[in-house]
């Protein structure tokens, strides 16, 4: 926060001048927020197969609510917001949210992570608003693998037409693959094809042990990497540092794109986690495993003040579990939310 400037001032007096650290001295200054646990893919390692269950009957923040939390959270320093679900682009204020998050004084980055299903309906309104990123999960790109990976008939197809559209309009797209064995092995160049010839980066994602991906197997970034380098030779590890995540860049022989590689579970990065989560029912979640974490919606629609909901992140945050438990095989209780409503 500034040290000059009129009204800033007064933040500094009050609970929130102090940057959001948690109790390992961590500075939290990025927020996955979920605008809904709905979807209209069932991904079979994010989803339970009984949709019932996806549907529940929990009361669900506002966007009001949503934007309120949000301010407080960029007034507390996390300034990076990746707006995510389910599928965020069906909440039918999606873009309104997007908008007004975008217009926060405090606010660095806004990007939204999604399928691309309804990125043609929603693209033009997200490059107007000078909207930051756009991540898209695309973890095929065969009509047949990419419906058994969805768990819907659809035709890729549709989708790349989507992203085309997308980068024509100027949004800075960037595509996430969780190469799964015995699934989409045989989409991986092909996908990365695709990123290179339009200069998108690509990021190959282990799949994580957390909810219905504790049934599938993932590849390893190594295994990733191997398969990688024998269609392209060598990949080299690229200087600097892209984006607010964990992916580690490595460029491929002369193209611009860059391929991203997020290893979870082979490479822990928990040392350097800079993030939290908001589910859109109000639980503020410390880590992506562990349970830890904190009612905001039950505060909030009792009439709790800001001080008071800032108050209780800092004591959340204060708390946040210092790394996950991928390794250990039956961690009783972890990672059993599943990942629709975690918002990846
Ligand atoms: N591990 C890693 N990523 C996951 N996603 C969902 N479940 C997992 C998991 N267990 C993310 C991926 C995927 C999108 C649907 O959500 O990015 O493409």
């Amino acid at each position: 926060m500034e040290t000059t400037g009129g009204n800033r001032i007064e933040e500094r007096d009050g609970p929130m001048h102090e940057p959001l650290k948690d109790g390992l001295g961590r500075r939290i200054e990025y927020i996955r927020v979920s605008l809904t646990h709905q979807c209209n893919y069932a991904y079979p390692f994010c989803m339970p197969s009984d949709l019932s269950r996806c549907h529940g009957t929990e009361r669900s923040l506002s966007t009001s609510e949503i934007l309120r939390l949000c301010r407080i959270f960029s007034r507390l320093g996390v300034g990076n917001f990746k707006i995510t679900g389910g599928e965020p682009l069906l909440h039918p204020e999606a873009t309104r949210i997007l908008e007004n998050l975008k217009r926060e004084e405090n606010v660095a980055c806004v990007t939204v992570t999604t399928n691309a299903s309804t990125l043609d309906r929603h693209a033009a309104q997200l490059a107007d608003m000078g909207l930051d990123g756009v991540n898209v999960s695309l973890n095929a790109i065969s009509d047949a693998t990419y419906g058994k990976v969805t768990g819907r008939k659809l035709k890729v197809s549709r989708i790349l037409r989507n992203i085309d559209l997308a980068c024509r309009l100027g949004l800075n797209i960037k595509l996430n693959m969780v190469p799964l064995r015995g699934i989409n092995e045989a989409d991986i160049i092909p996908v990365l094809e695709f990123a290179l010839e339009r200069g998108i980066y690509v990021r190959f994602i282990e799949l994580m042990p957390i909810g219905q991906g504790r049934s599938f197997s993932g590849l390893s970034m190594r295994e990733v990497k191997r398969i990688i380098e024998k269609r392209f030779g060598s990949v080299e590890l690229a200087a600097g540092r892209f984006g607010n995540g964990p992916a580690v860049y490595y460029t491929v022989n002369g193209h611009a794109a860059k391929i991203g590689y997020i290893a979870a579970v082979s490479e822990q990065f928990c040392n350097t986690c800079n993030r939290i989560r908001l589910s859109s029912t109000g639980f503020l979640k410390t880590c992506l495993h562990h349970n830890h974490g904190v009612e905001l919606g039950i505060p909030l629609w009792n009439g709790a003040s800001d001080d008071t909901l800032a108050a209780l992140i800092r004591q959340a945050v204060a708390a946040k579990p210092a790394h996950h438990e991928f390794s250990l095989e039956t961690g009783a209780g972890l990672g059993d939310v599943p990942m629709y409503r975690i918002g990846g």
